[in-house]
């Protein structure tokens, strides 16, 4: 297990004593957790899901992926939220941003806005190229990748007709029920399933992330090797250790200390889409009844020339999360220059990587400093078990932090208030009786 948390930076923020105080709520806690008897409780599946995954299907995903890569030059994956973040953060994480640049296969996410010239900038990308759209919906209802899977459905059939245009659709939802599920039944699309029992922001592990991701190419065995030994490994409520429940124990004890604001951050650029289902993670999971902590995320040391001065020196409302690789996947030594107009002489013969630790660590220092604790997850290196590792640590330590505040960490009624305002102000049927209360409060918006 290589994942580790530290929490010696927390020091003067958070004691011994406080982890000692909360000790007994946390087992409680990852007690209805294991026993599943916490709310939300019909959402658990992801707890087990890289011991219990569906093997039959896991080969499906593999036998897919190899087709897309042979029979595809770009493949479409249509979906919102849980449905493409996952995907996107763990690709962009192993390939870096640059694997369109560095890959044979494209992959471009579309269905995640309601944006025209987004669609149009897309179907670009497929001109003269041989396409797949893999469309990912639990409910099959949403809006955004609808809209979407609708324009890119027409332009597989208008290029391949209909019946080649089907066999270069996959589909990922439900198993039983939903519109989406009904046209893949009529229309003979391959399809995959959103178990019943995971929700959207967890459901990476399931083909809603792993398709998408072996057809990028990657290991998905070893992704669910690295989850599965996260899975065996964080059985301990002891918050002295290295476990899930001792982040969430750490973050809760700041948020009750005032900080409401977590701030995660990476030295790895390519680690900005982790940061963004990072952030759908927490931020969905526990931003409800007026509380939790509010998830953002910068990349350092790039944000340190943006953010940098804020956090060092603005309002005092946050701590850093660091998610640190131990091992960089490469490294370049500098070397010597005659002229050393640079001034960089004194790093001579230094690697990178040792310019970085050491940026790092002076960071770290300074913040905690300015009166930011420190919390670090370190993982080995960035492949993938150690990104197994990754996902499952922080889909543990999110539902013990919804949990530890007092939210069900499963559900997301928020979202649909601006649902239900967008479908009266377009007249969907069943809305009529608040489109005119919205047309008045919106006038001149539209
Ligand atoms: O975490 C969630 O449940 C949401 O983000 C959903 O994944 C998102 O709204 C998309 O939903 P669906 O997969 O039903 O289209």
């Amino acid at each position: 297990m290589s994942v580790k948390l530290i929490t010696d930076y927390l020091d003067g923020f958070v004691t011994s004593d406080d982890f000692s105080s909360i000790t007994d709520d946390v087992s409680l806690v990852e007690g209805t957790l294991s026993t599943g008897t916490c709310e939300g409780s019909d959402y658990l599946g992801w707890l087990t899901l890289p011991r219990d995954y569906d093997k039959e299907e896991f080969d499906r995903i593999k036998a897919a992926a190899r087709k897309i890569r042979s029979d595809s030059d770009v493949l479409i994956v249509i979906g919102i939220g849980g449905s493409y973040l996952g995907a996107r953060a763990v690709i962009e994480l192993l390939g870096s941003r640059y694997y369109n640049d560095l890959s044979d296969l494209k992959i471009y996410f579309a269905g995640n806005n309601i944006s025209a010239s987004s669609i149009e900038r897309t179907l670009r990308m497929c001109e003269g190229k041989n396409v797949s759209v893999n469309v990912v919906s639990k409910s099959g209802t949403t809006l955004e990748p609808a809209l979407a899977f609708r324009i890119f459905k027409s332009y597989l059939e208008e290029r391949y007709g209909r019946e080649e245009a089907a066999k270069r659709i996959y589909a990922t939802t439900d198993r039983a029920k939903g519109s989406l599920k009904k046209l893949a039944d009529i229309e003979g699309y391959e399809c995959f399933v959103v178990p019943d029992d995971v929700g959207g922001r967890y459901s990476v592990l399931t083909a809603v992330g792993l398709l998408p991701i072996a057809a990028a190419g990657f290991n998905i065995d070893a992704l669910m090797t690295g989850a599965r030994d996260a899975m065996e490994a964080f059985t301990s409520k002891d918050l002295t250790v290295n476990t899930p429940a001792a982040y969430a124990a750490a973050r809760y004890l700041m948020y009750k200390k005032g900080k409401t604001v977590e701030l995660m951050s990476s030295y790895e650029p390519d680690f900005v889409m982790m940061c963004e289902w990072y952030k759908q993670l927490f931020g969905e999971s526990e931003g409800k009844q007026n509380k939790g902590l509010l998830p953002i995320s910068t990349i350092f040391t790039t944000d340190l020339h943006s953010m940098g001065q804020y956090i060092q020196d603005g309002s005092r409302l946050m701590f850093e999360t660091i998610v640190r690789f131990k091992k960089p996947v490469t490294d370049f030594v500098l070397q010597s220059d005659a002229d050393n107009f640079d001034g960089l002489n004194y790093i001579a013969g230094r690697k990178i990587s040792y310019v970085c630790d050491s940026a790092f660590a002076a960071t770290l220092a300074a913040h905690v400093e300015g009166g930011v604790p420190n919390l670090v997850i370190e993982a080995e290196t960035i492949d993938e078990h150690s990104l197994g590792e990754l996902i499952y640590f922080f889909e543990k330590a999110c539902a013990v932090s919804g949990l530890l505040l007092g939210v069900n960490p499963f559900n997301q009624p928020g979202v649909e208030f601006y649902k239900s305002n967008m479908f009266a102000l377009m007249e969907k049927p069943g809305y009529e009786k608040i489109t005119e209360m919205l047309r008045e409060k919106t006038k001149g918006l539209i």
